[in-house]
């Protein structure tokens, strides 16, 4: 029998110094089993072992192993991040079960963002598939790899939705709408966590960055979030609230302050709503160094005060600093703090312990120590494939005026451009334990394709930047982005060279992957000027330009769209990003990605996001008015909209049929259309639907997402798609802060992006 079920064992054993070989399982995986579990064990726990417990610390220059060994042994630290390979996380994981008292096992967990071993695109670009088969592969090889690595828990997925394109952190997220968030981000938990994350091969999850991190003001990183509750329950928080409604274990918590109240500080929306509302019973965490920052926020007074306010708010576990462990001890002496509240989260760090298994087996993640891979980065630990397959489905095809796309593989290509031939920038940010080496860039994936077939002329052409001072900048932490030392018109001149050979000329460029992360926020939105100078040659010798882009936000490219004749946006694609690219380029794939956000046209327009509020002066664009919401110095409106994305084939859109002209009381209607591949060529497409509801007691957007659906058709093949819409797809915050659905018309607009629509109507009764 386990010690947990036998009180005079547990009893006795509370006299000795370790009862290690009662603790581990198998235990029930149930909650009750699993409340009776950690109840047990803590009441075996000093104060000292609690508040380790709530420590989360990262191997680096501050803490080195020597260091993390001495804690291990103290009791003083309940999880690792950032130890990525199974010696290193078995390594510290002996150490718990040699020289710790109660052999609490550690959890070890890393930003898998998008991918371990094997890159997969940004998750901007994953939310361009629209595909949630794909979004689920990606979080079940990523769990796999990691969970193959040792790893426990991942810093994702990120849902923070944005409509500020200056936000580098844009590239981590799912885009500006709200239901596409929710639904990429509850797909991302469910493939990650599988039935159990406990399971050999998947791990938890953890949502971030709650909430509303996506909203900074001006896209400067950690700035204040201001917005209404209406805007915050609409728009902001569903994406969280159906990633934990999957079953996400863990909670980020955010660095921003929202209405003036820093996330780390607000026990509105950690106890409030999250635990009371939401029901939420797993672990939340700070992000790095949030709590000591709520001295700089302006809330907290001393340190002492930064630890009382996160742990009245309910921060369970701190990542990286060390103030819980410093303060704790006096706050509870003093009563400031309770023990029952230390108990509390020491409780949701165990549960979540419980829930991975720890307590079974604290090495489950790591299986016998002969087992460990020779070569942590060897090839065979990749999943090529998978990533190919989804970078493909993420690449939008923006522009192909008079089919310059597809290319011939029996052309001469002359491939240029700073991002052409860069294996690191392909992987994007947050790019895990990828290994540059390992990755495709589109030169390698173009011969590839060409198989010897035609030619490839290569050149830079440019530097990512000329400027100095972003050079460094980029340079920073890693030798991330190398400097040719020639000047920007030799580069050029080069460049020219091989377009003039070439039939084509195919241009990669855009942003280096450092530019589209946390603490990069840009004032503009443009190509860096070098590239838009290689460009403007590139264009001057007359030949076919096909642009390339490779970015992790929206750029404005309105020049770009005018010189390109063809254009393609490819994001950060990933390991296998280059080859996926060239099946795009040589139409062995067709291109079926869709805009998850709006591209604007310049810096100037944001915020621009499609499912904006009505004014009482809309702009009319077949008939532009003095006296209406619009800039008069710029063309109006988004240069590509949300939602948007050619193909190599066209597809038609029949009318909308619905199932009946009224909706009853909570009861449901079906729009339905025919969508048709009309061309010649075999493609996939993504049908989209939206509400508006054009009378309402507050202004609702003019159109909202509420359903998508990804199809593949047969060149000349017909598929009637339909959509159930049901009165949750109706229901808003209203001025009071109820979730109504509110009698009335509804309009229904069905497409293949966000403006062209066949639209229809329905009443709610
Ligand atoms: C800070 C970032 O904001 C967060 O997203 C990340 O998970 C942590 N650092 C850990 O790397």
């Amino acid at each position: 029998m386990k010690w947990i079920y036998s009180v005079s064992l547990a009893v006795s054993l509370a006299m000795q110094p370790a009862f290690a070989d009662d603790l581990f399982g198998p235990h029930p995986m149930t909650e009750q089993a699993r409340d009776a579990f950690v109840n047990q064990l803590l009441s075996k726990m000093t104060l000292d072992e609690k508040i380790g417990q709530m420590r989360l610390i990262s191997v680096g220059p501050d803490t080195p192993k020597s260091a993390i060994r001495d804690m291990i042994q103290h009791g003083q630290v309940g999880a690792i991040f950032n130890t990525v390979t199974r010696q290193d996380i078995r390594a510290m994981q002996d150490q718990v079960m040699q020289l710790s008292r109660l052999k609490i096992p550690l959890f070890f967990a890393y930003d898998v963002v998008h991918g371990q071993r094997t890159i997969f695109p940004i998750p901007l670009g994953l939310a361009a598939s629209w595909d949630l088969d794909a979004t689920a592969e990606v979080g079940r090889v990523s769990a796999y790899e990691a969970a193959d690595d040792g790893l426990n828990m991942t810093w994702a997925p990120m849902v923070d939705v944005s409509r500020e394109p200056r936000w580098g952190r844009g590239s981590e997220g799912f885009g500006e709408d709200t239901f596409l968030s929710a639904q990429m981000g509850s797909s991302m938990v469910k493939a990650m966590q599988g039935k159990s994350a406990a399971d050999r091969y998947s791990i938890m999850t953890s949502v971030k960055h709650f909430a509303a991190y996506g909203a900074v003001e001006g896209g400067r990183d950690y700035n204040t979030v201001d917005m209404s509750p209406q805007r915050l329950f609409q728009d902001y928080l569903p994406p969280y609230k159906a990633s934990l409604d999957a079953g996400s274990g863990g909670v980020m918590v955010a660095l921003n302050s929202l209405n003036g109240t820093p996330a780390t500080a607000d026990s509105w929306l950690l106890k409030d709503i999250l635990r009371g509302d939401w029901k939420f019973k797993g672990i939340t965490i700070s992000d790095h160094g949030a709590i000591k920052e709520l001295i700089k926020h302006g809330v907290a007074s001393d340190p002492q005060d930064a630890v009382r306010i996160a742990m009245k708010s309910g921060i369970d576990m701190s990542m990286s600093d060390e103030y819980y462990s410093k303060y704790l001890p006096g706050l509870v002496k003093s009563g400031a703090v309770s023990m029952a509240e230390v108990d509390d989260a020491a409780r949701h760090v165990l549960n979540v312990k419980y829930d991975m298994g720890l307590f079974n087996d604290p090495y489950s993640h790591l299986g016998p120590k002969e087992s460990d891979p020779q070569d942590t980065n060897a090839e065979s630990r990749l999943h090529r494939a998978e990533a190919r397959d989804v970078a493909r489905k993420s690449i939008v095809l923006l522009k192909n005026w008079r089919e310059t796309l597809p290319l011939k593989k029996d052309a001469t290509i002359a491939l240029v451009g700073p991002l052409a031939d860069s294996q690191r920038d392909i992987m994007g940010s947050w790019s895990a334990a990828g290994v540059a080496k390992q990755s495709i860039p589109l030169l390698q994936g173009v011969r590839n394709a060409m198989a010897g077939k035609g030619t490839v002329l290569y050149a830079k052409g440019a530097n990512i930047t000329d400027n100095k001072g972003i050079q460094d900048f980029l340079n920073l932490y890693e030798q991330a982005v190398s400097v040719d030392k020639r000047s920007p018109q030799e580069l050029i001149d080069e460049a020219v060279a091989q377009a003039k050979k070439a039939d084509v000329v195919v241009a990669a460029v855009g942003e280096a992957q450092g530019m589209a992360h946390e603490a990069s926020s840009r004032s503009d939105l443009v190509i860096p000027e070098s590239q838009q100078k290689l460009l403007a040659a590139l264009k001057a010798t007359g030949k076919p330009l096909v642009i390339v882009l490779m970015n992790g936000r929206p750029l404005t490219v309105v020049k770009e769209d005018q010189q390109a004749d063809a254009m393609l946006e490819t994001w950060f694609s990933g390991t296998e990003g280059g080859n996926a690219i060239a099946d795009v380029l040589f139409g062995d794939y067709n291109p079926s990605g869709k805009l998850p956000v709006s591209f604007p046209r310049s810096v100037g327009q944001i915020p621009i996001y499609y499912n904006h509020l009505p004014t009482g002066r809309p702009y009319n664009f077949a008939k532009p008015n003095k006296y209406t919401s619009h800039y008069y110095d710029a063309v109006n409106g988004p240069l590509y909209p949300f939602g948007y994305g050619l193909s190599y084939t066209t597809f038609t859109v029949s009318p909308v049929k619905m199932s009946s002209r009224t909706m009853p009381r909570n009861g449901s209607v079906e729009a339905s259309v025919t969508v048709t591949n009309s061309g010649k060529r075999d493609g996939a497409t993504v049908v989209q639907l939206y509400l508006n509801d054009p009378v309402a007691s507050i202004s609702r957007p003019v159109q909202e997402l509420r359903g998508f659906q990804r199809i593949m058709l047969k060149a000349g093949e017909s598929q009637t798609v339909k959509f159930k819409i049901d009165v949750d797809a109706l229901k808003f915050w209203n001025q009071k802060m109820q979730q109504v659905a509110e009698p009335g018309k509804f309009n229904v607009m069905i497409g293949l992006d966000s403006v062209r629509t066949q639209d229809a109507q329905f009443d709610y009764l």
